[in-house]
């Protein structure tokens, strides 16, 4: 076998179940995806433990931690590393490093060690035309169902966007609570996108309703007010 497939191999994708895996992490054994039922979770990647990206997002994600909680939202992270090189990290992390007007950070979320590769590899970490040694920076976000239901990957060099990450949480609440989709760049709050009418008699009708709050820009393209309050209280613990 070429040496990029022997890497490479599994790559999970949207809609499917979530591979399952047992692995030792900073905050003891996990069994996943069974451990997280109920909840909602980002597992992610990244290169490796004491480089520059990877500190300044795990500075960020950790500072995070507790919005995300809130969006019954939990976090897990994993590196090719081992546990002690993860503890000897987090702990130069919380005592030595100010950054961003963060400092004193705790990293509470559990991060797995995975040196034998065995989970980087199941879920399409490895990508050796990137990197022989280090897993990419992959984001798996996965519904209380154990559904992987967004995935993405990044470079080793592209630091990324937590914000970003957040949205995509509760941008996923809202369309499943709501039945809408969102359109590009939603925020809660914005017009929300309703699903298009099953035949041309429903789309014609809808677009010349005068149902409040409905604005159609063509038959496939209709979009409804949903208020921010509706959509955070809905989505967000107090
Ligand atoms: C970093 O996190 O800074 C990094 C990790 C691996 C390769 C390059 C950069």
């Amino acid at each position: 076998m070429e040496k990029y497939e022997e890497q490479a191999s599994a790559m999970p994708r949207i809609g499917e179940p979530a591979p399952e895996f047992k692995a030792v992490t900073t905050q003891g054994d996990i069994n996943f995806p069974s451990d997280y039922k109920g909840s909602w979770v980002i597992l992610f990647s990244h290169p490796a433990d004491f480089t520059p990206v990877c500190t300044s997002e795990f500075m960020t994600f950790a500072t995070m931690e507790e919005q995300f909680n809130r969006a019954n939202c939990k976090l897990v992270g994993l590196s090719v590393d081992g546990l002690y090189s993860h503890i000897a990290w987090l702990r130069t992390i919380k005592e030595k490093i100010e950054y961003k007007g963060m400092k004193d950070v705790e990293v509470k979320f559990p991060l797995i060690e995975d040196i034998t590769m065995n989970v980087a590899k199941k879920y399409g970490m490895m990508m050796p035309g990137e990197s022989d040694t280090k897993a990419v920076r992959a984001v798996f976000v996965i519904d209380p169902e154990g559904i992987i239901r967004t995935v993405l990957y990044y470079p080793l060099s592209l630091g990324r966007n937590f914000d970003e990450l957040y949205r995509i949480v509760i941008a996923l609440q809202a369309a499943d609570e709501f039945k809408i989709a969102t359109p590009a760049d939603w925020q809660p709050g914005d017009e929300v996108i309703v699903p298009t009418a099953g035949s041309c008699g429903v789309a014609k009708e809808r677009m010349e309703s005068n149902e409040e709050d409905l604005k159609c820009y063509d038959w496939f393209f209709c979009t409804r007010k949903l208020d921010k309050e509706k959509v955070l209280n809905k989505i967000i613990k107090k």
